[in-house]
């Protein structure tokens, strides 16, 4: 079965196909990153313009490289959400036009839930529910106790910073380029993790769940007691940060898959790029089965979209009026 997926939750327009929610056949993505570089962040506005301009030749694009044609289809899928709502409105209205146009079915999909199906798809063999997920993104920084893809509790979630979002306000702070994850992970490689004292926060009575906007504030005034930052400064600043936010996300989702009994583990989302915070899992926890997506499909993708579209059309069937699907913006 060939699935198109569309994304275009935030900043990334994506298109990919996907044979039996496994094979990638084709996909393309266009990132908006020189788009919002100077802003430090993404503005929903320039997005959303940004998505109406590429989504047909990065439709166009992927048919082509996979040189298919859409009648070659059989069912399209797209980001419901959680994103923006402009961006989304303009995915999902795309993916509605070539249903109707074509008379395939369509699904709508979680990004977050598609994040750790990413990890499902760069695997051979199937996994045994239930398990525990982790997405560590830009927006969100979350554990879930997982019966299956569908059904799963948020036992664990951030207050208020996502990971990924402290890790582009550091880098801002520091002055490095938008999206910051990246370049605090090169800077921190020289850096001494141990140079400063810094700490994540831990929310009274709940021990999963996370808090990441006091650590970005004591980097903050970290920096402003300094005249000018050495680069030596940046990198202890960097591996110090990285150092106080991973070891805070493992010890709490160790305690959750201890908690919960849960042997495997699967990881999503943006910031499992960082091969840094991979070491140290695979280090603190030999015994558990650790599932992360290759290194392509850790950031924003329209393959995951695709795959899990094959996932819940084969569990759930074709669910009505596709037309009437509106996007969830949280
Ligand atoms: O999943 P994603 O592509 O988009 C969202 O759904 O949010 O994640 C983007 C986030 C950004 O905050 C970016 O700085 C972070 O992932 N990120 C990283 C790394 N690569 C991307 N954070 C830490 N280390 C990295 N290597
Ligand atoms: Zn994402």
């Amino acid at each position: 079965m060939l699935v198109l997926g569309l994304e275009s939750t935030c900043d990334e327009t994506a298109c990919a196909i996907v044979r039996d929610g496994r094979e990638i056949i084709s996909e393309t993505i266009s990132s908006q990153i020189d788009l919002h570089a100077e802003y430090g962040g993404v503005v929903p506005e320039l997005a959303c313009r940004r998505h109406i301009d590429v989504i047909i030749p990065v439709l166009d694009e992927t048919l082509s490289k996979a040189s298919l044609s859409l009648s070659d289809i059989d069912l399209f899928a797209v980001a419901q959400g959680p994103g923006l709502i402009g961006a989304l409105l303009i995915g999902i209205n795309a993916a509605k036009a070539l249903s109707l146009a074509l008379n395939k079915p369509l699904v709508g999909v979680n990004h977050i839930e598609a994040h750790l199906y990413a990890a499902l798809m760069s695997q051979n063999e199937p996994i045994s529910f239930p398990c525990l997920g982790v997405v560590l993104s830009g927006g969100h920084t979350s554990l879930f106790l997982m019966q299956d893809f569908n059904t799963y509790t948020i036992i664990g979630q951030t207050v208020d910073d996502a990971v990924g979002e402290a890790f582009d306000k550091v880098a801002k702070i520091l002055d490095l380029p938008y999206p910051g994850g990246p370049h605090i992970e090169a800077l921190a490689r020289q850096g001494n993790p141990s140079a400063y004292a810094f700490r994540s926060g831990q929310i009274k009575g709940r021990p999963l769940d996370f808090s990441f906007s006091g650590l970005k504030t004591a980097v903050l005034y970290a920096v402003r007691g300094k005249e000018a930052l050495t680069a030596s400064d940046k990198h202890n600043i960097s591996a110090s940060f990285q150092h106080a936010a991973f070891s805070d996300i493992i010890n709490k989702t160790l305690l959750a898959a201890k908690q919960y009994d849960c042997r495997t583990l699967l990881f999503g989302g943006g910031v499992t790029n960082n091969q840094h915070l991979r070491t140290m899992f695979t280090s603190a926890a030999p015994e558990l089965k650790l599932l992360w997506p290759s290194c392509g499909l850790s950031l924003d993708n329209a393959a995951m979209i695709a795959g899990l579209g094959y996932y819940n059309y084969l569990k759930k069937g074709f669910c009505g009026d596709s037309l009437n699907m509106e996007a969830f913006t949280r």
